[in-house]
């Protein structure tokens, strides 16, 4: 049997730590925070779970996944249907027929279509040069400006004209209405909040966790005390950054209890335009149907921020420059650290959502100790 050290309490660590454990292997989980369960850690206040870095809802196609998860959690049955505010004037997502009849008046699928290639008509012959023309091109200007251009604008920091037209590949655009964002065979959030389904991964006799205790404190000693490595934190950093810094986007969040029982009657509300400097408000108890005080309730407001080291990093920006940085700490991974295995958001500067790190972390389990 071996000792394994896990750094990084996450959603990664927290699957790869129990998969060990389940084996028969010593692990200890290391993490820096105070908490586990990294970004998708929820705190309860008022009898609320709240979402401490970004709304967190599960779905996924993979059932394999999905059952797996089951072990650690009930899910209810919350669906993700945000709605955007744009000026004042609400708009339900994703582009569906309600939205078409907010924003046109029409009543049927073909009237919205050719409503939509009416609009796209503005772009005929001619090849987007950036995302601006890119949206046009794809869904037309009365979408583009209202419910595209504002949100995308605070997300990149940039104006959509100086954006690169690939960013946005395609426009889902739904004919039915259905206020559904995911196409996903599953979805919901786990009862309790998600800290108590990553608590409940760690819960083996196998596993012992230590918070507030960083890698990099004592890395020479955890690699050689250790026979393996399971690392989450970046990847930049494990090699002293020694290459260069890889670059992220950061948010702000800004939580706020109010006295009312419901606040803006949506978990989600994207605010698309320019002028407001958020880009989403959260309204926690209604990933779970109303539950906490029912006086009370906790709103975040999601603001988009530039990163810069010691921010949290939350999401990569895949550009050529970072991409080729990483190809290289990866060749400096797999080359130098046979003990140590990469893996997650961090580990593989990757945006994941939670399943495909589910996913990842259970191939990763594999590689490891076979099928
Ligand atoms: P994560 O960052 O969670 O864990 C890594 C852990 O390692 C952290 O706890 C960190 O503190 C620790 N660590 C780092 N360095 C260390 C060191 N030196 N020593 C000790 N510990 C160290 N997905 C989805 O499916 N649905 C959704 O709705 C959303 N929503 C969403 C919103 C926002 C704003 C973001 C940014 C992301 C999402 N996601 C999502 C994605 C989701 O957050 C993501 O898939 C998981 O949190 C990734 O889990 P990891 O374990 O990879 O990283």
């Amino acid at each position: 049997m071996s000792k394994y050290l896990v750094v990084g309490a996450g959603l990664f660590g927290a699957v790869f730590a129990r998969e060990a454990a389940k084996r028969g292997h010593e692990v200890t989980v290391i993490e820096k925070r105070d908490h586990v369960a990294g970004n998708i850690y929820t705190k309860e206040i008022d009898g609320i779970q709240v979402h401490q870095y970004g709304a967190h809802i599960f779905h996924t196609s993979n059932k394999d996944v999905w059952e797996y998860v089951q072990q650690f959690a009930e899910f209810n049955r919350y669906t993700n249907s945000p709605v955007a505010n744009y000026k004042g004037k609400m708009y339900n997502l994703p582009f569906n027929m309600n939205t078409f009849t907010q924003m046109w008046g029409v009543r049927t699928p073909q009237e919205a279509m050719d409503k939509i290639n009416e609009q796209r008509a503005e772009m005929a012959g001619k090849t987007p040069q950036n995302l601006e023309e890119q949206a046009i091109s794809l869904i037309g200007r009365d979408i583009y400006e209202k419910l595209i251009k504002g949100y995308t604008e605070k997300q990149w920091g940039r104006k959509a004209t100086e954006l690169p037209a690939f960013i946005i590949k395609r426009v889902p655009v739904r004919l039915i209405y259905d206020n559904n964002y995911f196409n996903d065979d599953y979805q919901g959030i786990p009862k309790g909040g998600y800290t108590k389904l990553v608590e409940n991964m760690l819960k083996h006799d196998k596993i012992t966790v230590e918070l507030d205790t960083d890698f990099f404190a004592k890395k020479d000693e955890y690699l050689q005390k250790f026979d393996r490595v399971v690392y989450t934190g970046p990847i930049d950093e494990f090699f002293d950054y020694k290459l260069g810094e890889l670059e992220y986007r950061s948010l702000r969040f800004e939580t706020e209890e109010k006295d009312v029982g419901n606040y803006q009657g949506n978990a989600v509300i994207n605010y698309t335009d320019a002028e407001t400097p958020y880009t989403r408000v959260i309204e926690h108890k209604h990933f779970e149907f109303g539950k906490g005080d029912p006086d009370k309730t906790i709103i975040t407001r999601e603001y988009p921020a530039d990163w810069h080291k010691g921010d949290e990093p939350y999401y990569p920006v895949n550009n050529d420059r970072n991409n080729d940085l990483y190809a290289q700490y990866k060749e400096m991974a797999d080359k130098e650290d046979a003990k140590v295995i990469f893996g997650g958001r961090l580990g593989q500067y990757k945006y994941y959502n939670m399943d495909q790190v589910i996913a990842t972390a259970l191939e990763a389990v594999n590689d490891e100790f076979g099928k």
